[in-house]
């Protein structure tokens, strides 16, 4: 059986069209409801004060909103936030930049904070901590540094992978939080939200099909909306109904658990290359050419939740549910 690739990455097509129908108010923002109630108090709190908000790391599996947490952060305090991510600074002096290009109060938005190399990590060491930033001038005996104020600024850093993350880096964040899997109710009414702001004519029942196979990700929600809106437009009238939601997603193959292609070869390696396991999960990363970290971080999280894999003191497990997922019979 051949599933299509329906992978968590951002796309360029993401890009163009997220940015209408990603909420801008907190207020708006469907799920992960704990972490709404507390940045509702500390963004409220920070506003009273006239202070910038403390820095703020979330970490999670990709597509489950911690770009959008953060635009709706600067947003709900009114300033503005710069944008950019860990493999794209290079050089310390390219950091200091950033931050002193920040106006009071601004939020700077790192992602894939857990790839920024050690010496751009430590300028933002003084920066978070003093919002200042040492230069060091000369070189040997006639070296000196001064210190460069900064304005106060929100460090807000994002990750799929926390465990990379330094200590000391991790340790100047007052913030930190995990974002969590969607529940299909949220995810459903994220669908109904978005075909709102797409002007998509959607059922319930079509919107809580797509919630079901959506992985627990609104980024991939979004995307089969946009998917099975096109089936919709051209062989139907154009409205999302739950036979339409249906026909679309089994002509696109997609999986019943939303399941992506890495999760699939990360499930299929351990039935078949391993017998179901138990394999180590250093072994499971070299025959996948992954880290192990990016299983634990990435791929697992998922899987488990499902119960479709198991982590035993000998290694990972691929259960019976598993093998009844991909529709290979199970010989425990
Ligand atoms: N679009 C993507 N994520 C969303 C969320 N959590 N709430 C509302 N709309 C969204």
């Amino acid at each position: 059986m051949e599933h299509r690739v329906i992978n968590t990455d951002e796309t360029a097509e993401d890009r163009k069209l997220e940015p209408r129908i990603r909420p801008r108010l907190l207020g708006d923002y469907i799920g992960q409801s704990k972490l709404k109630e507390m940045l509702s108090i500390y963004i409220q709190a920070a506003k009273q004060r006239g202070q910038s908000l403390d820095h703020c790391l979330f970490y999670g599996p990709p597509g489950l909103g911690k770009t959008t947490i953060s635009n709706i952060i600067a947003n709900e305090l009114g300033v503005n936030i710069k944008v950019t991510s860990g493999p794209a600074i290079e050089k310390p002096g390219e950091m200091a930049a950033l931050l002193n290009n920040l106006s009071e109060g601004d939020v700077l938005f790192v992602d894939e904070i857990h790839r920024l190399n050690r010496q751009v990590e430590e300028v933002l060491y003084p920066a978070m901590e003093d919002f200042a930033i040492d230069i060091m001038l000369g070189k040997d005996a006639s070296a000196r540094s001064i210190r460069l104020e900064l304005p106060h600024f929100t460090l807000i850093g994002a990750t799929t992978r926390a465990g990379l993350l330094s200590a000391p880096l991790r340790d100047r964040f007052g913030i930190i939080s995990k974002l969590e899997f969607y529940t299909t109710q949220e995810l459903r009414e994220i669908v109904l939200r978005s075909a709102r702001v797409l002007e998509v004519e959607i059922e319930d029942s079509g919107a809580e099909r797509i919630a079901l196979r959506s992985r627990g990700t609104p980024r991939l929600a979004n995307r089969l909306l946009r998917r099975v809106r096109d089936f919709a437009d051209i062989k139907y009238d154009g409205r999302i109904t739950r036979e339409v939601a249906d026909y679309a997603m089994d002509i696109l193959d997609v999986d019943r658990l939303g399941l992506d292609q890495n999760d699939r070869s990360y499930l299929l390696t351990i039935i078949e290359k391993f017998s179901g396991g138990p394999v180590g999960v250093e072994t499971l990363a070299a025959a996948l050419g992954e880290d192990s970290g990016t299983l634990e971080d990435v791929y697992e999280p998922y899987l488990l939740m499902n119960g479709l894999i198991n982590r035993t003191p000998r290694g990972r497990v691929a259960t019976p549910n598993a093998y009844k997922h991909l529709g290979i019979s199970y010989e425990g």
